[in-house]
């Protein structure tokens, strides 16, 4: 079980405070916090902690928060994770995340976020043989082997998780204890859902697999690796390709209130059961600006044009006619972390399997001419977990739609870990932010059809008309 330690990364100094809030990370809140206000409208609002108010509180005071994707808002507390995005730092429950890829395996990083500590040895097995237990797998066989073999592995994934929830659906989750029961669900279905979706993309003719007996012991990575193909898990490269795996499910195992986390989050809030909440927060994940950047930047690096296409492209994306996918990120306004982590590991993965660098060599070009180049100094763009991930994966042989199944199933454990953390909130309610509404307020008259004015319509309708 043990992994092999990387001797990549640098061991991290462990941070002796606890990060709770953006910007303030690094400062505890005073015990007095309550007493503080703000005077807003002519009304002394209470300070919730430094520097943040209840919307409720702003409410009393005639005021409302408009906030175009959620950038200035707290939408709940956590325990879970922490970032530091000036100083891009990134733990989970106080761990930095380089000291658990050096010293810890994902299996441990999963126990961690979803029950709150590093399993002991005992709790371990336990918890082992909870995760690798076999998953009911009845629906989604069905709804896997119902899908076209060009069907985008995570819409795959998607159906996968939601046929699974729709077949397994019930009450289990209104005691704690059943709860976790759901949970523990979840996490042992998701690498055979994930696995079999990539086998069903490749064209296998079984896309579940079964492990052999002694893979219980198994780490996860193994696991996976063994349930796409198992012969990523035999040979040469093996060890190489099972050790950057479990770094790359420890990475992307959580990341706080992220698009995804946050979806799942909204759709717990309405009591929906945990399959179809991991299947909304997967089909979030899916999206270029999110999961889906890892597939999204190898497609780009293949356009650039080679090393000497670079300052080309950088241009195009400077004029506004690109993005450069892989850069930037709303939390981190610093090298993020985990950049830095697959950064340094893809180099290794490529050299041990004699793969093929040249698009490492224009990721590398990228990375050293945006990192001097004024428009992204200004804004404060950097490399994010997206920008290597993909190159490790590629020279492993997946495919670009399989990366960021890959992403999803490292994310599993900290959905879990947000979904139960929710459920156990008691400042819980459901999820329902409010609108500024800008059209017609009427009351208009319903004219028959044949009386309505051509002219109005709308430009969409008109191009299309032309084709008719
Ligand atoms: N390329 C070019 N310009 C960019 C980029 C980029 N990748 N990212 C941000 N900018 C510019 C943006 O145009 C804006 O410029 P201006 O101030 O002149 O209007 C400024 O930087 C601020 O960007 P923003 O769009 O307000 O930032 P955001 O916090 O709303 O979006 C983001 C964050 C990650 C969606 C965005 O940076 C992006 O689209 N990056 C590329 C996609 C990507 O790599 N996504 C993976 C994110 S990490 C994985 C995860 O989701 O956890």
């Amino acid at each position: 079980m043990q992994r092999v330690r990387t001797p990549l990364l640098v061991r991290a100094t462990p941070s002796p405070t606890s990060p709770l809030l953006p910007d303030t990370a690094h400062k505890r809140i005073p015990d007095d916090s309550h007493k503080r206000h703000v005077r807003v409208n002519g009304t002394d609002v209470p300070l919730h902690a430094p520097g943040v108010v209840r919307g409720s509180d702003l409410k009393a005071a005639g005021l409302r928060v408009y906030d175009p994707g959620l950038a200035n808002t707290l939408s709940c507390t956590s325990s879970i994770t922490a970032i530091d995005g000036n100083k891009g730092i990134l733990s989970h429950r106080g761990y930095r995340l380089e000291e658990l890829v050096q010293f810890t395996s994902y299996t441990e990083v999963a126990h961690l976020l979803v029950r709150g500590a590093l399993p002991s040895r005992k709790q371990f097995e336990i918890w082992t043989s909870l995760v690798h237990a076999a998953p009911s797998l009845t629906a989604a066989r069905a709804a896997v082997r119902a899908l076209p073999r060009d069907a985008h592995p995570m819409g795959a994934l998607v159906c996968a998780l939601a046929a699974t929830g729709a077949h397994e659906h019930s009450p289990m989750q209104d005691t704690v204890h059943s709860r976790e029961d759901s949970a523990v669900a979840v996490l042992r279905a998701m690498p055979a859902l994930a696995a079999a979706v990539l086998r069903h993309s490749r064209g296998a003719r079984t896309q579940f697999l079964r492990l052999p007996r002694e893979g219980v012991n198994w780490s996860a990575a193994r696991r996976f690796l063994y349930l796409v193909e198992p012969a990523l898990v035999s040979g040469s490269g093996a060890r190489a390709r099972v050790a950057a795996v479990d770094a790359l499910l420890i990475v992307h195992a959580d990341h706080e209130q992220n698009c995804s986390t946050a979806a799942l989050r909204h759709l717990a809030s309405s009591g929906v059961d945990v399959f179809s909440a991991v299947a909304g927060a997967t089909a979030a994940l899916y999206g270029p600006l999110h999961g889906g950047a890892s597939e999204a930047v190898v497609r780009m690096l293949g356009r650039v044009g080679g090393v000497d296409g670079v300052h080309t492209f950088i241009n195009r994306v400077k004029e506004g006619r690109e993005r450069l996918m892989g850069f930037g990120h709303r939390v981190y306004k610093n090298y993020d972390p985990r950049a830095r982590i697959i950064g340094a590991l893809v180099k290794d993965v490529i050299r041990e399997a004699r793969g093929n660098r040249v698009l490492l060599d224009v990721a590398q070009k990228i990375e050293e001419v945006a990192l001097k180049d004024e428009y992204f100094v200004r804004r404060k763009l950097f490399p994010n977990v997206d920008f290597y991930s993909g190159l490790v994966y590629l020279s492993m042989g997946f495919q670009p739609t399989a990366f960021p199944v890959m992403f999803a199933l490292g994310r599993c454990a900290g959905w879990i870990a947000h979904w139960l953390e929710f459920m156990d909130d008691s400042s819980k309610r459901i999820v329902r932010p409010h609108q500024i509404y800008v059209g017609e307020m009427g009351p208009r008259v319903v004219v028959p059809m044949g009386e309505r004015d051509d002219a109005e319509l709308l430009p969409w309708t008109k191009s299309r008309q032309a084709k008719l």
